[in-house]
């Protein structure tokens, strides 16, 4: 009797506690070239400060097939994201490194039902790329200068590096061709306009972690959706038009104080998901 009632005791404060320190699951989305092993040092720090966080980091287009289309990655990535949400009506964080968080920003626009409490963004080109360092690490041969021919062409855009490629010189090309951010960014309207913007201020916060040293993103104030202007003059997010006229939501965001610009010195653009330091300081607080 007596150990049976300390037993129904223990079981009862195991339940509580599993019940107080629920941590919402976490998805996570690889960067360009790489696969889900490479998240793995961040999905199991997460649970091993957070006990018990389920982190789904998807499996889906690794190594070369990163370089699919953006809406290829995000139809199948999303209705993989969908299911996650259904089973976790409690709401679920997203976090996506690199092209995995301009993957996830289409996710959360394409399926504007989505239950996404917080998404962080890890470095990821969100206003668009137009960088040497970057594009050698796919096409050695490309100049950045000259790039947007190949880009700017259907075949071009074929690949995910095309579909999110901002050339500062040659913007009426990149509307004219661009099959993807442009769209996502609703500087062209579409009748899928209004659900990508609902997609994004639906979110409870949405988080941006860049830095002067990433030495990749170009400019690395594209992570904070800061971006060039035709004389490569980089404009701060808030100065910029998608910003001013809330074309997809990001000043809806700030006037509810749900958007938060966090910028690290001293990370390159290979070790953000990997720096303990930022995991723990500027991620872990945000995964509740
Ligand atoms: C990577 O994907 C595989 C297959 O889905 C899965 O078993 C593994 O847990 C994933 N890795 C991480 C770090 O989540
Ligand atoms: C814009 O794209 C269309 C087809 O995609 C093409 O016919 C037209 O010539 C392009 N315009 C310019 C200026 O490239
Ligand atoms: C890790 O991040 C901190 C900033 O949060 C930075 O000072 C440090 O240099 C980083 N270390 C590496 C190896 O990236």
């Amino acid at each position: 009797m007596f150990f049976s009632g300390k037993f129904v005791l223990l079981c009862t404060y195991l339940l509580l506690e599993t019940c107080i320190t629920a941590y919402k699951p976490v998805v996570i989305i690889h960067g360009v070239l790489a696969g889900n092993s490479t998240m793995s040092l961040m999905a199991e720090h997460i649970q091993q400060v957070h006990p018990g966080t389920k982190v789904y980091a998807t499996d889906k287009f690794g190594g070369w097939s990163s370089l699919a289309p953006m809406w290829h990655q995000i139809q199948d990535m999303g209705e993989d994201l969908m299911k996650i949400s259904a089973a976790h009506p409690e709401g679920i964080n997203l976090i996506g490194y690199s092209q995995g968080g301009l993957i996830a920003r289409g996710i959360l626009e394409q399926f504007p039902n989505h239950n996404v409490d917080t998404f962080i963004s890890l470095s990821s080109p969100q206003a668009g790329q137009y960088g040497t360092k970057f594009l050698h690490l796919f096409f050695p041969g490309l100049v950045c200068r000259t790039a947007y021919e190949l880009f700017y062409s259907d075949i071009g855009q074929h690949t995910s590096v095309g579909n999110y490629w901002n050339d500062p010189h040659h913007q009426y090309l990149y509307r004219n061709y661009s099959r993807f951010l442009p769209y996502i960014n609703n500087e062209i309207v579409s009748s899928q306009s209004n659900s990508y913007k609902d997609g994004i201020t639906r979110l409870h916060k949405l988080i941006l972690i860049g830095g002067p040293d990433d030495g990749v993103i170009t400019p690395w104030q594209s992570s904070h959706f800061g971006y060039f202007d035709e004389n490569e003059q980089v404009v701060e997010m808030r100065n910029r038009k998608a910003y001013v006229l809330d074309k997809f939501g990001l000043k809806t965001l700030d006037k509810k104080m749900r958007l938060k610009l966090i910028e690290l010195n001293g990370v390159s653009h290979k070790d953000w998901h990997t720096n303990i330091t930022v995991i723990d300081k500027y991620i872990m607080p945000f995964l509740k």
